[in-house]
């Protein structure tokens, strides 16, 4: 009645980074599984993730030094029991995530460690020299592929997730790229893996498709959003005109390499920690130093051999753009990377709405804090998807929900966000207004002034555009829906605390101050 197409499963996972894939994968165990990406199953955050995935498993490193790190980069605001889980049971999931056909680099017979910033062990695993994410996402794709139980539809966007008159999430309502048609995928369970935001930014390491559509969709369905004032600006992407913001990985840092400045000095000698300190320490520096000039990566301590056999990926990409870096320093600046924040859920995944769960990059459980430890998120996305599955199999499947589940007496379908027009929009335009808008005034520093024009704007364009246009057009009203949430969270929070710093207020408050922001619908609304 309404021309849509209907599917069902048991678990319905959307996305296909670490987090989405590994979900499904377990969860096939059990379940039908259907996995929704909105470009190919390959292309994610994860893929393009260089320096690696933490664990403790050199015999100097024990959990519980990980967990310190963690908690220690995290700025006070990190969840100490989810920690814990964090870093016990990600030794598991590696294990396992290897026993799915990953292979991590080896050294001397054993598996190879590199170090990242604030890290105090070695601890990071890697594949391929620099190519960890693509390993792990190859591996994953070809199990995914050979489950019977795991169906994958690619080119499918999310609008809107659907509910039953009983406020449940039982789906979502999907826009089929290929054809343009629209699709209802109905499922017991609804995973949301889909990752980051950095596309709100003008500048990113993060490819296309992080447009914070997982984090909309959720806080459109009346979810609560948690801590989205953190937004993670890893300090060296490479700065070259007409390049993109390639990702240098941390661990260029970790195997020796030097910051400096135009004069050759090296501006972090005098800080803790010095290059390896945390990343937003690091990448606070960084844009300090940018007044005065240009900063440069300098390979050169690490050696050629070194370099060509850990960072062969990042070497080719840097000679393509015209740098080599085995005989002179890279021009480096931060850029947006990582979102801490995202759907608020507990250590089960669970989110504030039932039979919705979050896990990956676009869920916040408290392990992150205000900083995340550098190649914390690979393992996050792992363990909690695994407890994800964990929870839906100690519930049971229950009885799916059927085409009249989403359908009202009038035979609407209870979408729960945008699905109704506004007025068309120029998607491009509006684009680059919000990228330049956070970047200026919600970026590295930010100020009650800029905060207040920074929400002004958002929230006025908000109000004149809704969109069931193309996906350009639905994930541009999506970076705006998120970009107000980043906008209130920071200005609200009138202190300066791991990824959030603002000028007026510089120092960290005391331990009264160390709680999570929570975003609501209601507090969104014009
Ligand atoms: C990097 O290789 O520097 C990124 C790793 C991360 O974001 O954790």
């Amino acid at each position: 009645k309404t021309g849509v197409k209907v599917f069902d499963s048991d678990v319905l996972v959307l996305g296909s980074g670490i987090a989405g894939l590994y979900t499904a994968i377990k969860a096939s165990e059990q379940f039908k599984v259907t996995v929704l990406t909105k470009k190919t199953i390959e292309e994610s955050n994860t893929e393009h993730a260089q320096g690696g995935i933490a664990v403790a498993i050199d015999e100097a490193d024990s959990p519980t030094l990980h967990l310190n790190d963690t908690l220690r980069a995290g700025a006070g605001l990190c969840d100490p029991l989810t920690v814990r889980i964090l870093v016990e049971e990600g030794l598991i999931c590696v294990e396992e995530l290897m026993g799915m056909g990953a292979q991590f680099d080896y050294h001397d017979g054993e598996l190879a460690l590199t170090r990242e910033g604030a890290h105090s062990q070695r601890r990071i695993l890697h594949a391929l020299g620099d190519a960890t994410g693509w390993e792990i996402e190859r591996a994953l794709v070809a199990k995914v592929k050979s489950s019977p139980n795991v169906s994958t539809f690619e080119e499918r966007f999310v609008i809107d997730l659907l509910e039953n008159d009983r406020g449940h999430i039982v789906g979502a309502l999907v826009l089929n790229g290929e054809t343009g048609e629209l699709e209802s995928h109905l499922a017991n369970a609804v995973v949301l893996a889909t990752g980051g935001l950095g596309q709100v930014y003008s500048f990113t390491t993060n490819p296309s498709v992080a447009t914070g559509d997982g984090m909309a969709v959720a806080l459109r369905a009346g979810a609560d959003l948690m801590d989205m004032e953190f937004v993670q600006f890893h300090p060296t992407a490479l700065l070259i005109p007409n390049a993109p913001r390639f990702l240098i990985s941390e661990a260029v840092r970790g195997e020796g390499a030097h910051l400096i400045n135009a004069s050759g000095i090296r501006f972090m000698e005098n800080i803790i920690g010095k290059e390896l300190a945390a990343r937003d320490v690091v990448a606070r520096a960084i844009w300090e130093e940018m007044n005065h000039g240009s900063v440069y990566l300098d390979f050169r301590p690490i050696g050629e051999k070194r370099i060509l056999e850990r960072f062969p990926t990042i070497y080719q990409t840097c000679l393509k753009y015209g740098r080599d870096v085995l005989t002179m320093p890279l021009p480096v600046a931060p850029a947006a990377h990582y979102m801490m924040g995202g759907i608020a859920t507990n250590s089960y995944g669970e989110s504030s709405l039932p039979h919705l769960y979050a896990a990956g990059e676009c869920a916040c459980n408290g392990v992150h804090g205000a900083n995340r430890l550098a190649s914390n998120s690979l393992l996050d996305g792992l363990v909690f998807g695994a407890r994800i599955v964990e929870k839906i199999g100690d519930k049971g499947p229950g009885k799916r929900p059927s085409w009249e589940d989403v359908l009202s007496p009038e035979g609407s379908l209870n979408v729960t966000g945008i699905y109704r027009s506004k007025k068309p929009i120029d998607a491009q335009s509006l684009r680059t207004h919000i990228q330049d808008l956070m970047w200026d005034k919600v970026g590295i520093l930010r100020n009650e002034t800029g905060l207040r024009e920074a929400v002004g704007l958002l929230l006025g364009w908000e109000q004149e555009v809704l969109s069931t246009g193309s996906v350009h057009e639905l994930e541009t009203v999506n970076m705006l829906t998120v970009g107000v949430a980043i906008a209130k969270a920071a200005l609200d929070r009138k202190e300066s605390r791991g990824g959030h710093f603002r000028s007026d207020y510089p120092v960290r408050l005391d331990e009264s101050w160390q709680k999570h922001s929570l975003q609501h619908k209601e507090d969104n609304d014009v």
